[in-house]
């Protein structure tokens, strides 16, 4: 049988990702129920580029269905210091586990693979494209703090142009009814126009400015997003806008009472530490949602079913 991958967030359809978040969900109340599903299966973690929550969610995820966890997060210590293509690595690793987590920093590498492994790949970040688990992630985040994924006016903030999760997030919540966006972005850092164009097929509505005073109080949602170094190719550009936004507590006064902000994380200087202890900081929790969510995904994409749901 042909093995079912997650690349971008458009492999799955919103029945089957509602279906996954209420998986997680079950999973959050009884976790005991699903600590051995997935006794004897191997999950590969090849990290090309670095990550803690990522990478962390992901392997403790495994060991939380009583799986295994084999990988590397130093991609000099394989044998693509020696030369050999990813596409080979792919093949050979799919040899000895039954389904593998990628970050690269080329963009379609993830794809790449699922082409040449077989076993369910599982894109976790290429480049500055997507990041379809940090989006499940940020669903399920969504989803414990809302009624419904649904008539929300999220804020997109920061840096629009190489943030990966936001392409991922935005794209896939433009699926959802009734979502409206709000690009807050400096000139140089705005929403690819490849997004900006789905949207309009979609018709999507949404808006762009600069200003994050002027739109903060008509926010559902307000997910921050770090200005992106390492895809800079000047250092002085990045210095330039790094601290363009910085989220305070002032700032959160002008905000609705049930606004959550959200974050993909890591944070550099974009949320000031005294914002963490507002209740509609959520990002830390938001992290922890990013473990049950990879559960749920690890489940669906190796086939095995609910335990509670026979
Ligand atoms: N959110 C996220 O992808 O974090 P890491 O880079 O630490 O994995």
């Amino acid at each position: 049988m042909e093995s079912r991958h997650l690349l971008q967030p458009s492999d799955f359809s919103i029945a089957e990702i509602n279906d996954m978040l209420r998986l997680a969900k079950r999973i959050i109340q009884n976790p005991i129920a699903y600590s051995e599903v997935c006794k004897g299966k191997v999950l590969a973690s090849l990290f090309y580029e670095p990550s803690t929550r990522t990478k962390f969610s992901f392997d403790t995820a495994m060991l939380r269905l009583g799986g295994q966890v084999i990988g590397f997060s130093d991609p000099t210590t394989s044998s693509t210091a020696k030369g050999e293509t990813v596409a080979d690595s792919a093949l050979t690793i799919s040899k000895y586990a039954d389904i593998i987590v990628v970050r690269h920093p080329k963009e379609g590498t993830a794809r790449l693979m699922s082409k040449h492994a077989e076993c369910p790949v599982i894109n976790a970040g290429d480049g500055g494209h997507m990041h379809p688990t940090q989006t499940l992630t940020d669903l399920l985040t969504i989803v414990s703090y809302k009624p419904e994924i649904k008539d929300l006016t999220v804020g997109v903030c920061g840096d629009l142009k190489f943030g990966r999760t936001i392409h991922s997030l935005v794209t896939c919540l433009a699926r959802f009814e009734n979502i409206r966006f709000v690009f807050i972005s400096p000139d140089e850092l705005k929403m690819p126009v490849y997004v900006k164009d789905e949207l309009n097929k979609m018709g999507v509505e949404y808006t762009e400015t600069s200003s994050l005073d002027e739109s903060i109080g008509s926010l559902d949602i307000l997910y921050m997003s770090r200005v992106q170094r390492e895809r800079f190719i000047s250092e002085e550009d990045y210095l330039r806008l790094k601290d363009y936004f910085i989220l305070t507590k002032e700032k959160m006064k002008h905000a609705k009472e049930d606004m959550i902000v959200m974050h993909p994380l890591p944070r550099v200087n974009e949320i000031a530490t005294e914002v963490d202890s507002d209740p509609r900081a959520v990002y830390f929790h938001q992290v922890k949602y990013g473990m049950y969510v990879r559960m749920a995904l690890i489940m669906t994409l190796l086939g095995i079913k609910d335990p509670l749901c026979e």
